[in-house]
C-alpha cells in the first residue's frame, strides 16, 4: 500500500487574470460553470486530511478568482493544514488578505524584475499589483516565497530579480526554469532559453546564494541536462492533484497521458483513488521501468524522470525521459534545442 500523501495541490479554478505563455495549466481550461462548489473542495480536504495530508497549496489559475476562497482557507485551516496561497497577487489588498485568516504562507509569482518586461510576459499590466501585494503579505507578518518562472525573456536579469524580492521582503525566491507542459508547451520555442544564457544564470546564481540572506532556490532547466529532474519525487508518492473539476492527477500535468484512467472526486473516495486508481498504480515505484531505467543506478535518484514528458515527446509515457542521456529518444531533445526561437502566445483566457 502506498505511503500517506503530505501535500496536496487544490486547483481551485483555471480563472487568471493574468495570460502567461509559460503557464503549465493544459491548453484546454476548465470553465466555471465546471469548477467544483464550496461544499465538494471541503470535502476533498477532509478526505485528504483524513488521508494525512497537512499541506495544501490553493492554487489555479488565480485563487483569488473564487468568492468562496475565505470559507476553503477556514476549512483546511480548521483540519489543520498548513494553508499556502498560490498567487498572482492581482487583488492581494490589505483588505482581502484580511479576510482570509487560516493563510499561513503567500508564494506570490513574479513575471521579471522590470515593469515593462514583466507586464509583457503577464499580457497585462501586472508589475504593480505585484509589489502592493508583496507589501501586504509582509505587512501581516506572514512569510513570503516570490517565484519568478525562468525563460529565454528574463532568464538574463537574474541579478535584478532576486535584487527585487530582496526588496519585496521575501523570505525565499524560487528561480524555475520553465517545465514544458500546457501552454509552456505550446510556446516552446519561444521560450527556451539557450545554453549560453543558462550558463551565465547558474554563475550569477550560484553568487547571489553566497552573498544574500534570503533562499534561494533554483529548479534546473532539465532539457539541458544529461539525465532528467526527479519529477514529483516518483509517481504518487508525496503529493496529489486536484483539477478544478474534481479530477485526481498524480501530477499537475498527467491530465495529457491518453488512456491513464483518471478519476473524479465526484465518483470515488479520495483515498481509494490515491490507493488503487489505475492512474496512480501506472507508474509507482520500479516494477514499470524499462532498460535503461530498469537497471540503472540513478534510478532511486530520478525515478526515471517525468512520465508526462516521456509521454509528450515519445507517445509513451513508459519510456525513459528523453532528456535522459541514456534514452534512445534523446535526439528529440537535441533537435527541439537546435531548433528555432518562435513566438510568444500568450495564454487563453477562460471565464
Ligand atoms: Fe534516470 Fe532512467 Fe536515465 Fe537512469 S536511465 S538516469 S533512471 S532516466
Ligand atoms: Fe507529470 Fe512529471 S509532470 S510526471
Amino acid at each position: 500500500m502506498a505511503e500517506a500523501p503530505f501535500g496536496l495541490l487544490a486547483e481551485l479554478t483555471h480563472r487568471c487574470p493574468l495570460r502567461c505563455g509559460y503557464c503549465s495549466n493544459p491548453v484546454d481550461l476548465v470553465g466555471r460553470d465546471d469548477e467544483l462548489g464550496t461544499a465538494a473542495w471541503c470535502s476533498v480536504f477532509d478526505q485528504a486530511r483524513a488521508l494525512g495530508v497537512w499541506q495544501v497549496h490553493l492554487s489555479g489559475g488565480e485563487p483569488l478568482a473564487r468568492a468562496d476562497l475565505p470559507e476553503l482557507v477556514g476549512h483546511a485551516s480548521g483540519l489543520g493544514c498548513y494553508v499556502n496561497l498560490v498567487t498572482s497577487g492581482l487583488g492581494l489588498t490589505p483588505e482581502r488578505l484580511a479576510g482570509l485568516p487560516g493563510v499561513d504562507h503567500v508564494q506570490l509569482s513574479v513575471q521579471d524584475a522590470q515593469e515593462a518586461g514583466a507586464n509583457r510576459i503577464a499580457g497585462v499590466k501586472a508589475f504593480g499589483h505585484k509589489l502592493t501585494a508583496a507589501r501586504a503579505v509582509r505587512d501581516a507578518g506572514l512569510p513570503l516565497t516570490v517565484n519568478v518562472v525562468l525563460h529565454r525573456l528574463n532568464v538574463d536579469h537574474v541579478a535584478e530579480i532576486v535584487a527585487l524580492a530582496e526588496r519585496l521582503g521575501a523570505d525565499r525566491l524560487e528561480l524555475a526554469n520553465t517545465q514544458y507542459y500546457g501552454w509552456a508547451l505550446r510556446n516552446r520555442a519561444a521560450l527556451l532559453p539557450t545554453r549560453e544564457q543558462l550558463a551565465r544564470a547558474g554563475e550569477v546564481v550560484a553568487a547571489e546564494r553566497a552573498r544574500s540572506a534570503m533562499e534561494i532556490v533554483y529548479v534546473i532547466a532539465d532539457y539541458h541536462e544529461a539525465h532528467p529532474k526527479p519529477c514529483m519525487h516518483g509517481w504518487g508518492a508525496r503529493q496529489l492533484t486536484v483539477t478544478p473539476n474534481g479530477d485526481v492527477l498524480p501530477c499537475p500535468a498527467a491530465g495529457v497521458i491518453d488512456g491513464l484512467g483518471v478519476e473524479n472526486v465526484a465518483d470515488r473516495a479520495l483515498a481509494d483513488i490515491w490507493h488503487t486508481s489505475p492512474a496512480f498504480e501506472a507508474f509507482r515505484g520500479f516494477g514499470w521501468m524499462r532498460d535503461p531505467c530498469r537497471t540503472c543506478a540513478r534510478r532511486e535518484v530520478d525515478f526515471g524522470g517525468c512520465r508526462c514528458q516521456a509521454f509528450q515527446l515519445t507517445g509513451d509515457a513508459a519510456a525513459t525521459d528523453p532528456v535522459c542521456s541514456l534514452s534512445p529518444h534523446r535526439g528529440l531533445v537535441d533537435a527541439i534545442l537546435a531548433g528555432a526561437p518562435g513566438e510568444v502566445e500568450h495564454r487563453a483566457v477562460v471565464r
